[in-house]
């Protein structure tokens, strides 16, 4: 048996010193995905993101509000009281803050102290998700809020999901731009023995990252070829993009035809699937996806197949990188991984994001340091 020589690893190691990992500082200029929709309402929902604890939640007329979950006073987390109309009261000792984290009132004393407020972040909803900004909040620009029009599109079919994933979110995009592994990790569920082998092509630009895979002819598995009705048809296509769009954002587009019919006269099919991946921790993400379909919109039978035959998938994935992770964290120093060639992608992915990390870092270091003018040192709360 071959091992790895010295060389050889000290090399492997070299190279992925390189590459972002579960260590990489997160990139925080960028909107990432908050929550679904339908999880924010009338009560303090709390979730940390980007290593930052927050509540979210409604006011009265239904917009989203998002918040540090401190309060200024003696970081009791806002979580733990109560929404009250727009406003949060703190459940320590009374401390009120407006939808625009204003600190609003002080119950133990006659004025409420000015210039003491939480952090609130800009929010933006777009059909079933709201997404979050959580850097620089002068490059906050709603115009680059991530624009997937078939989700919000009402033409196409949608079911979502979420998982709390127990790993990096570094390595979850990896997954997604490895499709080779649909072969062995996926083989009984969405993986079929050729997709492995099939041809690619890849596309790589600034921060986009796509690699495109051709498997036709082919027998498609049931999840694909049962609500399309291409089942136990032997001349089926099936033509995948898979896109790293943001950091926070990946997309699968899926076309499936039977290549034995002229284009142009015969039935094509396409589903796409979001992937929206937020760190909570270095090496824990919210893992939200979203299903969608062009056909068969208002069949809820496909519905409920399709999901859970593609969750199913999805939880091979969830399961198999937390498997990951665990040795990964075992290993320390002592890690090293080869790449192959066909990691090319990946590998140019994560030098992007570990390059975005960096700069971010050196942009805060180059920052003219604040003065604290407005934010008073001390705050003594007079009774009245
Ligand atoms: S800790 Fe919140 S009011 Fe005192
Ligand atoms: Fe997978």
């Amino acid at each position: 048996m071959t091992q790895p020589s010295h060389d050889i690893i000290r090399g492997a190691q070299v190279a992925m010193s390189r590459l972002a990992d579960r260590n990489t500082p997160f990139i925080f200029n960028e909107w990432y995905v908050a929550a679904f929709s339908d999880e924010v309402g009338r009560f303090l929902l709390k979730r940390t993101l980007l290593g930052k604890r927050v509540i979210l939640y409604r006011t009265e007329a239904g917009n989203p509000v998002v918040m540090d979950d401190r309060c200024v006073h003696r970081s009791y987390p806002l979580s733990a009281g109560q929404l009250d109309g727009d406003t949060v009261v703190c459940g320590y000792h009374g401390l009120r803050y407006d939808a625009s984290g204003d600190c609003i009132e002080a119950p133990a004393v006659a004025k409420c102290p000015k210039n003491i407020g939480v952090r609130t972040y800009p929010l933006a909803e777009r059909g079933p998700v709201i997404w979050i900004w959580m850097g620089d909040p002068a490059l906050a620009d709603e115009s680059k809020v991530p624009a997937l029009p078939w989700m919000m599109d009402s033409e196409w079919a949608g079911a979502k999901g979420y998982y709390d994933l127990k790993s990096s979110y570094v390595y979850l995009h990896e997954n997604l731009l490895d499709t080779s592994h649909l072969s062995y990790m996926h083989a009984n569920t969405i993986g079929s023995p050729d997709y492995v082998k099939a041809p690619t092509t890849s596309e790589m630009g600034e921060g986009r990252f796509a690699l495109v895979r051709t498997v036709s002819p082919t027998k498609l598995p049931p999840v694909w070829g049962k609500p399309t009705g291409l089942d136990g048809v032997p001349t089926a296509s099936r033509i995948v993009r898979n896109e790293f769009l943001t950091p926070a954002l990946y997309e699968v587009t899926t076309r499936l035809y039977d290549s034995a019919l002229a284009e142009g006269e015969r039935p094509e099919f396409l589903i796409k699937v979001a992937h929206m991946a937020t760190p909570a921790t270095h090496n824990t993400t919210h893992y939200f996806i979203y299903l969608g379909r062009d056909f068969a919109q208002t069949d809820e039978a496909a519905t409920q197949f399709m999901a859970t035959n593609f969750f199913k998938a999805f939880d091979e994935d969830v399961v198999g990188l937390s498997l990951l992770e665990e040795v990964i964290a075992e290993q320390g120093d002592d890690l090293y991984e080869i790449s192959i060639a066909s990691d090319a992608l990946g590998v140019a992915m994560r030098r992007y994001l570990k390059g975005r990390a960096d700069q971010e870092a050196k942009d805060k270091e180059n920052a003219p340091p604040s003065t604290g003018a407005g934010f008073p040192q001390v705050v003594m709360m007079q009774q009245s």
